[in-house]
């Protein structure tokens, strides 16, 4: 045990250097539950609860606590940490007016579920003004309110909290807690299953075949691959995550060597930030000890606001070893009936007749009329799952 702790130092580095924790166990969390009563209150939704836990087991090293203006700023105009590291996206805790007054800098808050869970503390250390337009326009490349990402940010409340955070509890879904890994639990795994290069895979969807085809491409050239399905909230359109969980499962079971793949969830929110979120996922994969990161055909993107490449693109504008862990580009795949294989068209000569693609639209159209979609293009046990899953939501 002792050796094996030894050489987890050695494995690839978290962001920043350190593997955050700040997950209050035994004496120390009690003392903080007696507390808590006493302490003013915050409600966080779902998003916020989620960014509380992922920055509390270290999934968001070097992140301790939601932002302060000066990493704020840094983040929105120069995609790094007010220290210079790489960092995309803001991660923040907003309240109204009202509601700050009321909190005094250098005190504990108190940070509740909806469901009245006492979920963590803040230890306030700032309040501040932000511009929503400006990170709009930053972050997600637009200001047009049908862009989910931008729809939340416009529902935010005015003002900001920075500061250090504390987590006391961990919100359960039955569906998932299994398969709930910390950044130190997988880097564990990897290094008890000799697994020096690790390639992560990050999806909000069910498994296609152009998924599990650069997933598997990816790993003939390393020694293990994480699937690891953001389960956090998604929008309304997507599927839901405690279904798409079923066809990993069933995708797992039928046609992956179970010894070079582990399953497990990433529980953060999707912002649907296109390329600054493909360089936040790749971040965040490294803190989990990952040492490769899948990016594909536009990673993160939603509707066409962001070129089919351009979360390729930005990884050039940071150094190698700045973000540390490799990125692995793959240009937009499918099976191509005259191949006979899944192919792109770096590898494909054929036209479009051969080539199955189908639009997301179609895909759900054939799914609610109870259509297995094509095997070329997803697996039948998945598509089982699919159809059945949309026949009861009828
Ligand atoms: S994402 O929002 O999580 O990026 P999705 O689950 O669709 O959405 O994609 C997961 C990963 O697979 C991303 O890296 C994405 O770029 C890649 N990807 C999805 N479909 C394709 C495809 N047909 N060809 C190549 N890469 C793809």
């Amino acid at each position: 045990m002792k050796t094996l702790e030894k050489e987890i130092v050695h494995s690839i580095l978290p962001h920043g250097g350190r593997l955050i924790n700040r997950v209050l166990e035994g004496e120390q969390r009690q003392n903080a539950l007696d507390r808590i009563e006493r302490m003013e209150r915050i409600y966080l939704n779902n998003r916020e609860i989620s960014d509380l836990e992922m920055i509390a087991v270290g999934a968001f090293s070097p992140l301790e606590g939601f932002m302060g203006r000066e990493d704020y700023e840094s983040v929105i105009y120069r995609m790094r940490l007010a220290n210079g590291l790489p960092w995309t996206i803001p991660i923040t805790l907003s309240v109204s007016k009202e509601k700050a007054d009321t909190l005094k800098i250098g005190e504990e808050v108190a940070l509740y579920s909806q469901t009245e869970v006492p979920v963590g503390i803040l230890h306030l250390q700032e309040k501040y003004t932000y511009d929503k337009e400006i990170e709009a326009k930053h972050v997600f490349l637009t200001t047009e309110l049908k862009h989910p990402g931008v729809a939340y940010l416009y529902e935010m409340k005015e003002i900001l909290l920075g500061g250090r955070i504390t987590l006391l509890n961990r919100i359960n879904y039955d569906y998932y807690d299994k398969y709930r890994l910390d950044p130190k639990e997988t880097r564990y795994l990897f290094r008890y299953k000799g697994w020096h290069r690790v390639v992560a895979f990050q999806t909000r969807n069910p498994i296609h075949r152009a998924h599990e085809y650069i997933q598997k491409c990816a790993l003939e050239t390393v020694d293990g691959l994480l699937i690891h399905p953001l389960v956090g909230e998604t929008k309304g359109d997507d599927i839901p995550a405690e279904i798409r969980m079923k066809c990993y499962l069933a995708l797992i079971e039928n046609y992956y060597p179970k010894d070079r793949v582990l399953l497990a969830v990433f529980p953060a929110a999707m912002r649907y930030a296109g390329p600054r979120e493909a360089i936040f996922h790749a971040l965040v994969r490294k803190n989990y000890g990952c040492t490769h990161f899948i990016v594909g055909r536009d990673h993160a993107g939603v509707g066409n606001y962001y070129g089919t490449y351009d979360a390729q693109k930005i990884f050039s504008r940071f150094g190698k070893d700045e973000i540390g862990i490799t990125p692995v580009f793959f240009d937009h795949t499918f099976y191509c009936r005259r191949c006979g294989h899944m192919a792109s068209e770096k590898t494909c000569v054929h036209s479009d007749e051969h080539r199955v693609i189908l639009s997301g639209t179609k895909v759900r159209e054939m799914l609610r009329a109870g259509e297995m979609l094509p095997d070329e293009f997803t697996r039948r046990e998945v598509s089982k799952i699919l159809i059945e899953a949309y026949r009861e939501t009828k």
